[in-house]
Order: C-alpha cells, then structure tokens, then sequence
C-alpha cells in the first residue's frame, strides 16, 4: 500500500473494522490518529491498547512513524472543529481520513420501522451522518492544505476520503422470518452518507477523492448479539457463504486511501461476499 508517510486519521478506530485498519496502516509505516469516542472507560481502553500495539508493530518493523490516539464526540461539531485542529498542531499534515465510526446498541439492527425511540434515531443520524459531515467539513481544508504544497510542485496529489456505507443503502433490505423489514433507521442513515460523498467529491474538487465502501455482514462487535442460528444463516444468504472479516473490509479502506486508487472517485465498492448482487 503506497501509505508510508503520509498521515491518515482513522474515526471509530476503537472499533471492529476502524482497528483492523489501524493495524493494517502499522504495518505500512503510515502515521496515524487513532480516534476514540472516549464516552466511557472501555472506549479509552480499547483505544489505549491500540496505540500500544501499533507503537510495538511500528518498533519491530523499524518505522519512525508517528501514532497518537484522540477522545472526540463527533456529535458535535465543535469537538469536531477543535479535534481537527489538535491532529494538525500534532501532525502538520493531513493526507486521508478513514470515517469508520457508527452508533452501534444491542438489538437495534432488530428493530422494525416505526418501532425506534426518538433518542434511538437521533443518535444514528447524529452519530452516522452528522458526525462524517462534521469530519468532512472540518478535516477537508486541512487535507487540501496538505496536498496544495505538493501539488505547487507539479505533482497532480489528491488526498482522500473514505466514508461507510452499507449493503441496505443499495436495496438489499434484510427481513426477519415473517418478511419484515429490520434496521430501517440504520439502512437511511447509510443511504445519506451517499449524497454526503456526492457533495464533499463536487466541493473539495480538485484536491480530494472520495468514496465509500459498503460493508456486508462483517464480524464485528454487533455479531455478538445474534444468536448462532441467525449467524448462520447470514452466511448462508451470502455467496461466499460466510462473514467478512474486519480486515477484509479495512484493506479496501486502505486501498483507497492510497495513491494506487489515485484515479478512484465518487464511488461506492462493495465488500460483502457477492451477498448484494447474489441474492
Ligand atoms: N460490522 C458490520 O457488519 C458493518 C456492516 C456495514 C456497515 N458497517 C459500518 O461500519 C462502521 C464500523 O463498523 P464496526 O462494526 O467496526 O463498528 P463498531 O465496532 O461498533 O465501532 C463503532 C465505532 O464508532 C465509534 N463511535 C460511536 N459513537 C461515536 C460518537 N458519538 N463519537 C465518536 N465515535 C463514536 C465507537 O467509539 P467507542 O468504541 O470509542 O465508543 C467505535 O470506535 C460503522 O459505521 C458501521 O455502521 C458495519
């Protein structure tokens, strides 16, 4: 992965698919910022056992890159805003920024339309859209920032956006046993985080590529509340016939945000198992 170097900021790298990237970018010698709710004592522990395993990855790799972890609410833009400009004072430089964070609560993606408290939606839509806008808006001028110095040189750089989506966003509505529909608050907010690329590709034009990648089922934190029956047979409806691994979807994070997708913008790439197009 052509990374070494340059600075990514990873959102939600506490969680499943934002540590494997982390721990992806390690290994490539990137410099990076480990980003952490830091909305309660676990979210701080996890994010604090990251950055000693990637600190001991960079050492036995021999890399000097630079790695540091920050709390931020992204709910709110002024942490947000005040987030952005701690990474830039720290780092001077932002190249790509990986938005992998997302509201996650036992027996949410259950849920049928309608049947969501007011607090629940709020805090998917604030956490999912609001929170990658606010990312966007506020990390975007730095990352032209950072790529305006090298472009003056002749070089035609663009640095990159990587936002999360998932398969519902694409039609592939998951139904309980009775031909219900589940997940509906999740499935719109990853539908917005569509027009949320459109927009940020056509304003940050030159200087920044986006895209999404939209995830399948992957083994993350949210498996846990399935029982091993409804596990099954989540694989089972996939042509690969099984989850993806969070790694999986983190290498195409990667790939994104590295210069061997230097041509890629405004799409959507898909990572699960044929499950979309297989059905
Ligand atoms: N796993 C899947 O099957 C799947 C499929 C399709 C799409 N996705 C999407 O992919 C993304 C990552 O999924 P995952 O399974 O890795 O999720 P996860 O393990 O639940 O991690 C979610 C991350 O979001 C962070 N977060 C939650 N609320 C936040 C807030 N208010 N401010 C800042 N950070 C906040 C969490 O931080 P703390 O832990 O520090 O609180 C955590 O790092 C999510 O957007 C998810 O919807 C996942």
């Amino acid at each position: 992965m052509n990374l070494k170097h340059r600075t990514v900021v990873i959102t939600g790298a506490s969680g499943g698919i934002g540590r494997a990237l982390a721990l992806r970018c390690a290994e490539d010698g990137v410099n990076m910022v480990i980003h952490y709710s830091g909305r309660n004592v676990d979210s701080k522990r996890r994010a604090d056992a990251l950055l000693k395993k990637v600190r001991s990855i960079a050492m036995a790799k021999g890399s000097n890159s630079k790695v540091a972890a920050f709390p931020c609410d992204l709910t709110s833009r002024k942490q947000v805003s005040s987030f952005a400009e701690q990474v830039f004072d720290e780092f001077g430089s932002v190249d790509g920024l990986a938005l992998l964070h997302g509201y996650s609560s036992a027996g949410l993606w259950k849920k049928h339309s309608g049947d969501y408290t007011e607090a629940e939606e709020e805090s998917i839509w604030r956490t999912d859209v609001m929170g990658s806008k606010y990312c966007i808006f506020e990390f975007a001028p730095l990352i032209i920032k950072t790529v305006q110095g090298v472009r003056s040189q002749g070089v035609p750089v663009a640095g990159s956006v990587v936002l999360i989506s998932s398969t519902p966003a694409l039609g592939s509505i998951p139904e309980d046993r009775d031909g219900r529909s589940i997940g509906e608050a999740f499935s719109a907010a990853k539908t917005a985080i569509i027009s949320v690329m459109r927009h940020a590709v056509v304003d940050y034009k030159p200087h920044v590529r986006v895209n999404i990648v939209a995830p399948g089922n992957v083994e993350t934190g949210w498996a846990l509340d399935l029982s091993e029956k409804e596990k099954r047979s989540a694989a089972e409806e996939t042509p690969l016939g099984r989850w993806i691994k969070p790694e999986e979807a983190a290498s195409v994070v990667a790939f994104l945000l590295s210069s061997d997708a230097s041509a890629v913008n405004n799409q959507i790439i898909v990572v699960d198992g044929g499950y979309v197009t297989g059905r």
